[in-house]
């Protein structure tokens, strides 16, 4: 099935290019490169030369987009392309929504036009648990039918894209061209590829995994704690911590099991929850170094405790985490940025 991928040259879209090529599906991977790398995009370019394509674009160039979907015959995609940082959304509110939104519906406006106007089957979007928020009491771990109420811009721009898109599917079911929707809200992403082709790269870096493996790598001198009186055990945020590549199987699944005119919404995530100091403890196990780290005031938009009740993605779509070890998610980041200390160096 050929697929379109948006933000494909970003941490967790060049995973899902990497897996759905290696499934032996066509791939067309679009990215504006603006916090994405050209280096994967070479590499799987080089490794599946006759199924995959790199387009260089902004997802919310329909132009671009449209003749995209049109000249590679795409009805399937997957739409990661996003920016995606609970703090610096609180900072720049309007860019996130600009980017997320604006670009976003510039994005739908190609999918709705392209075919002669048939429009593609079949979406995928990453939403976040984000759009959770702080869960009312009794509902961590969080189900799907938890109330979406976010605490940070970032949350409202995948809360107010699902609204979009379901609106959408509507549209699409009353002009009796139905699609197949597919929402899936990921929890806190970690680790790489056990190939060692791809792994994380961000710039700015401000992810707890990442950041702490730099202060192990001795890339910074500390590392800071935001917010140490939070209403948990241990007085830091609790999160859930998935897997890059169990992530992307859940897409695969959902690809493959959303039928037409479904309107879906799975979370994604192990279902156990992590505090700050656990993973900073994690992080030290793993590396061996016992970094220096600092009690900071907490962070604007970021949510008390996040973790998933897997039931209904592993009641509908079979799928469950393969990698549930927390040591294991952090040695795979590990393993990446040791042996990658300049990230992609591109
Ligand atoms: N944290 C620190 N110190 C740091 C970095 C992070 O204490 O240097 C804390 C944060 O305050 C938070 C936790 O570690 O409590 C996790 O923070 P991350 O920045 O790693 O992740 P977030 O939970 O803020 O957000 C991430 C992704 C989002 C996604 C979300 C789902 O960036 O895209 O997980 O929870 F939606």
């Amino acid at each position: 099935m050929p697929i379109l991928v948006t933000g494909g040259a970003g941490y967790i879209g060049s995973h899902a290019c990497q897996r759905l090529l290696k499934d032996g599906h066509t791939v067309v991977s679009l990215d504006s490169l603006h916090r994405g790398h050209r280096k994967p995009m070479d590499m799987l370019r080089f490794a599946y030369p006759n199924s995959f394509t790199f387009v260089h674009s902004d997802l919310g160039d329909t132009k671009t987009v449209l003749d995209t979907l049109n000249t590679h015959e795409l009805d399937t995609v997957m739409h990661f392309g996003a920016l995606a940082y609970v703090g610096e959304s609180v900072e720049d509110p309007l860019w996130y929504y600009r980017n997320n939104i604006g670009s976003g519906i510039g994005l739908l406006d190609a999918c709705d036009a392209a075919h002669g106007g048939r429009g593609i089957k079949r979406f995928i979007f990453s939403s976040s648990c984000a759009t959770y928020g702080d869960p009312p009491e009794g509902m961590i771990p969080v189900p799907e039918h938890c109330p979406q109420s976010p605490t940070s811009p970032y949350g409202f721009t995948k809360l107010h894209f699902e609204h979009i898109l379901k609106d959408y599917a509507t549209k699409r079911e009353m002009q009796d061209n139905p699609i197949a929707l597919t929402m899936l809200r990921y929890f806190n992403v970690a680790g790489s590829d056990r190939t060692g082709m791809l792994g994380e790269d961000h710039t700015p870096e401000t992810h707890l995994i990442p950041v702490a493996i730099d202060a192990a790598l001795g890339k910074r001198d500390s590392m800071s704690i935001f917010g140490t009186d939070y209403p948990t055990p241990d007085g830091t945020n609790i999160r859930d911590y998935v897997h890059v590549e169990d992530l992307i199987s859940a897409h695969a699944l959902a690809m493959d099991s959303t039928q037409i005119g479904q309107v879906e919404a799975f979370n994604v995530g192990i279902g156990k929850g992590y505090s700050v100091r656990e993973i900073l403890d994690s992080v030290k196990r793993v590396s061996s170094v016992n970094f220096a780290v600092h009690d900071a005031p907490k962070r604007a938009g970021d949510a008390i405790a996040l973790y998933n009740d897997p039931t209904k993605i592993k009641s509908t779509l079979g799928w469950e985490a393969q990698i549930t070890d927390i040591d294991e998610v952090v040695a795979s980041a590990f393993n990446w940025f040791k042996a990658h200390p300049d990230g992609y160096g591109d």
